[in-house]
């Protein structure tokens, strides 16, 4: 275990499987407390749990971050608790894809409200205290689609391109409260988000990667911990890429 987050409180949303249950993990093996929230309330207890018995101080939260007074209500408990939050790592998000021609609304709305109003909602609950205390890390997980157009992807592109300009606001408006605001742009990764697409695709597009496989959730999370950490202090309003290559 390193220490480099002794003392230091962090929220992560979407924290029950995937890329944000190997962050919120990777961050309490690093010192942190943790509040892990997912609208998958089992999930997020079974991360929680795992915390726990690390010997970190841990809380589930069963949320949908789409409900800006349920996350306000949830920030409340936080904070009764917790007493601050140090990190924010926004990660909750979903996928509709569809060509434009069979999106339907539903499509468009879930996948823009979860993916960027969802980083808004919780963000935008978190972010006085750390003004106030002049001390803060946000890290949004985006994707290589906030970084290219990909087909089929009208929805999660531009939602995760929200998510980049999102960050670089952010970073503007925060830099002189110390509170640091970056981005990660995974590209394929192994989650369950990413085997919905079937054995069959998912050889193909390794192919189209130039290290040949999808990357590990422990991998995105060791990104993470180096830049919610102090020794990141100077870095903002960045998005960093980690995709084996797929976008070079
Ligand atoms: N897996 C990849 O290849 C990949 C690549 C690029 C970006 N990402 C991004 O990384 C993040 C995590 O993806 P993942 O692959 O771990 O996905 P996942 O589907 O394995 O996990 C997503 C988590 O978010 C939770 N969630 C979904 N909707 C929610 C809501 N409304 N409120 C609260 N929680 C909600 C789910 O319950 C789940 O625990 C997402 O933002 C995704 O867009 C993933």
């Amino acid at each position: 275990m390193d220490d480099r987050l002794q003392e230091k409180v962090a929220l992560v949303t979407g924290g029950a499987r995937g890329i944000g249950k190997a962050i919120a993990l990777k961050l309490a093996d690093a010192g942190a407390d943790v509040v892990v929230c997912d609208i998958d309330e089992d999930g997020a207890r079974a991360t929680c749990s795992q915390i726990k018995e690390m010997g970190r101080k841990s809380e589930a939260y069963k949320i949908n971050v789409t409900d800006f007074d349920g996350v306000a209500d949830m920030m409340k408990q936080v904070i009764d608790t917790f007493e601050k939050v140090d990190i924010l790592v926004n990660n909750a998000g979903i996928t509709r894809d569809k060509n434009i021609f069979l999106m339907d609304k539903t499509d468009w709305d879930s996948v823009i409200g979860i993916n960027l109003t969802g980083y808004f909602n919780v963000t935008r609950n978190i972010i006085m205290p750390m003004l106030k205390n002049k001390n803060g890390s946000i890290l949004n997980i985006a994707s290589v689609s906030g970084l290219i157009g990909l087909p089929g992807q009208a929805n999660y592109c531009s939602s995760k391109h929200g998510v980049v300009g999102f960050t670089k606001s952010l970073a503007k408006e925060c830099g002189r409260a110390k509170v640091t605001v970056n981005a990660i742009a995974p590209g394929f990764i192994e989650t369950e988000m990413t085997a919905k697409l079937g054995e069959d695709r998912i050889k193909e597009l390794k192919k189209t990667i130039p290290i040949r496989r999808f990357g590990l959730v422990d991998e995105v999370a060791e990104l993470a911990l180096f830049l919610v950490s102090d020794k990141a202090r100077y870095i903002t309003g960045q998005c960093f890429t980690i995709d084996g290559g797929l976008t070079v």
